[in-house]
């Protein structure tokens, strides 16, 4: 047998090169480096926001460590990762965003009275926050010039525990604290440990070891009370979602700008979509989720993420595209524009039956009503006009009953959902704070609703087979009502085709 043969598999990616690891090379390489210059880590916009949530997180869980990981990064394939992006709640809590922080770990500790961390206004939380994080290495270790994954000649250099302090404002220590600091004071009458489950195996498997009994319910608590703090957004929430949609308004318009070369090319979907992506990464992190471009008839696949299509002359184009900032916030906007700038009649009629059920919804998004008022308002306009069609078996009315429901064959999907860190966000909240939940001012949630002819659908008029239409909104909920972030995009038909012309000159 060969020396290689004996290797192990895990072992043989070390094969395509060779590293030194001479006594003489190991100190020629960790010597001779300047000093690092002076920190100028300052205290981030979000520092103050995330107390106050870390805070009212600690109000519900008297007593109990709380453990909010960020995540270990993810294989994409053989040795190369997927860009690290963290947990949304351990960003929500940290205010840290791209990249950041890998492996790291947020641990509410419970505190005594006095003793919690004290909060802008004077006053303490129950808890007392720590950051457990792999600091930067410094210049004598293998893993400064060795590591890959984290090594400063590989991913650049890390902040030190104190830059991290003085971001976030939250106690920092060292990575391999962790476990010992889970476990002080765990026992029968002592601690007990809760985990974000799900998030990163290595941190659940020490809490697992540490508390001896599993605790999932306690777990899937945590994580639901997690959800729910994000329902209702704070300034520098909505600042954030603000700037994302912005931005995602800004893509927008670099797609229109490139239509004709979209048409120009086999697949077209694809230079939409490249072209929002390449927004999403100048201005952001990335895109918030994947980008649909559909032309024509992919427009009826909800979830049409392929975007290999041919975009036509003639034919609406789709598109649902949201940027995420740095900080993790993302937009989700749709838009369905008519390829060359004006609308046929029935791509016409499609879209305004579309954009009233819109209005709708809108006018009924105010504090007080109930989040499922938004969607009830949007479907009965689209029976309402599906009736008028001749396309319902049954009359409107029966059709929005619970036991008809026929309408629903051309819109399956719901009008609205929660929008954030995570662009469907608080999916973890109850029923009774999500759906049968009263909107409050702070509240920010999309108005969507879309109608969706598949092109062999025997029960659509010929002239309507084929075409999609969704538009897509974010909307805060204010005091008195609601404001519509997108609105800088058009909305009407009139407006998008003033738009683009100007777009397309
Ligand atoms: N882009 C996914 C959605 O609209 O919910
Ligand atoms: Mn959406
Ligand atoms: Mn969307």
């Amino acid at each position: 047998m060969s020396d290689t043969s004996e290797q192990s598999l895990a072992d043989r990616g070390s094969n395509r090169s060779q590293r030194p690891q001479s006594a003489a090379f190991i100190d020629w390489v960790t010597s001779g480096w300047a000093d690092r210059p002076a920190s100028t880590a300052a205290r981030g916009a979000a520092a103050d926001f995330t107390a106050v949530r870390r805070a009212t997180l600690s109000a519900e869980f008297p007593g109990q460590r709380l453990v909010i990981p960020a995540g270990a990064f993810k294989v994409r394939s053989n040795d190369t990762d997927y860009r690290f992006r963290p947990h949304s709640a351990f960003a929500h809590l940290t205010g840290l965003g791209s990249e950041q922080e890998p492996d790291a770990v947020l641990v509410l500790h419970p505190a005594a009275d006095g003793e919690g961390d004290e909060l802008p206004d004077g006053t303490r939380s129950g808890h007392r926050a720590v950051l457990y994080m792999r600091p930067l290495a410094s210049r004598d270790t293998e893993e400064f010039f060795a590591d890959a994954r984290y090594g400063e000649f590989w991913v650049g250099a890390r902040p030190t525990l104190e830059d991290m302090a003085a971001v976030t404002g939250l106690a920092t220590a060292h990575a391999n604290e962790l476990r010992d600091a889970l476990a002080k004071d765990v026992g029968a009458d002592g601690v007990q440990v809760l985990v974000v489950p799900e998030v990163d195996d290595a941190v659940e498997a020490v809490v697992e070891e540490i508390r001896e009994t599993p605790q999932a319910e306690l777990d899937a608590r945590l994580a639901e009370a997690l959800s729910e703090l994000r329902l209702i957004k704070d300034a520098h929430e909505v600042g954030e979602l603000r700037a994302a949609v912005a931005a995602t308004a800004e893509g927008f318009e670099q797609m229109v700008r490139r239509l004709p070369e979209a048409v120009a090319h086999r697949r077209g979907e694809r230079v939409i979509e490249g072209t929002f992506l390449a927004k999403a990464r100048e201005e952001g992190n990335d895109v918030g989720y994947e980008t649909i471009a559909a032309a024509g008839s992919h427009a009826t696949t909800l979830h049409w993420t392929d975007n290999d299509g041919q975009v036509r002359e003639g034919e609406l184009v789709l598109v649902d595209a949201g940027v995420e900032v740095d900080s993790l916030y993302t937009a989700d906007i749709t838009r369905t524009l008519p390829v060359t700038g004006t609308f046929t009649a029935d791509q016409r009629r499609v879209y305004q039956a579309v954009l009233d059920a819109a209005d709708a919804a809108f006018a009924v998004a105010v504090p007080g009503n109930r989040f499922r008022d938004v969607h009830a308002a949007a479907m009965e306009v689209i029976a309402a006009r599906l009736e008028e069609w001749g396309m319902l078996p049954v009359t409107a009315a029966e059709s929005l009953s619970p036991e008809g429901q026929q309408h629903r064959r051309w819109m399956v999907h719901g009008t609205s959902h929660h929008l954030g860190l995570d662009v469907h966000d608080c999916a973890q909240a109850r029923r009774e704070m999500y759906l049968d939940a009263v909107i409050e001012p702070g509240m920010v949630f999309t108005i969507e609703p879309g109608l969706y002819f598949q092109a062999d659908d025997l029960r659509v008029p010929e002239q309507l087979r084929g075409i999609g239409v969704r538009i897509e909104d974010d909307v805060l909920i204010t005091a008195n009502g609601n404001e519509n972030l997108s609105a800088a995009l058009p909305r009407t038909p009139e407006e998008i085709e003033r738009w683009m012309a100007d777009l397309l000159g």
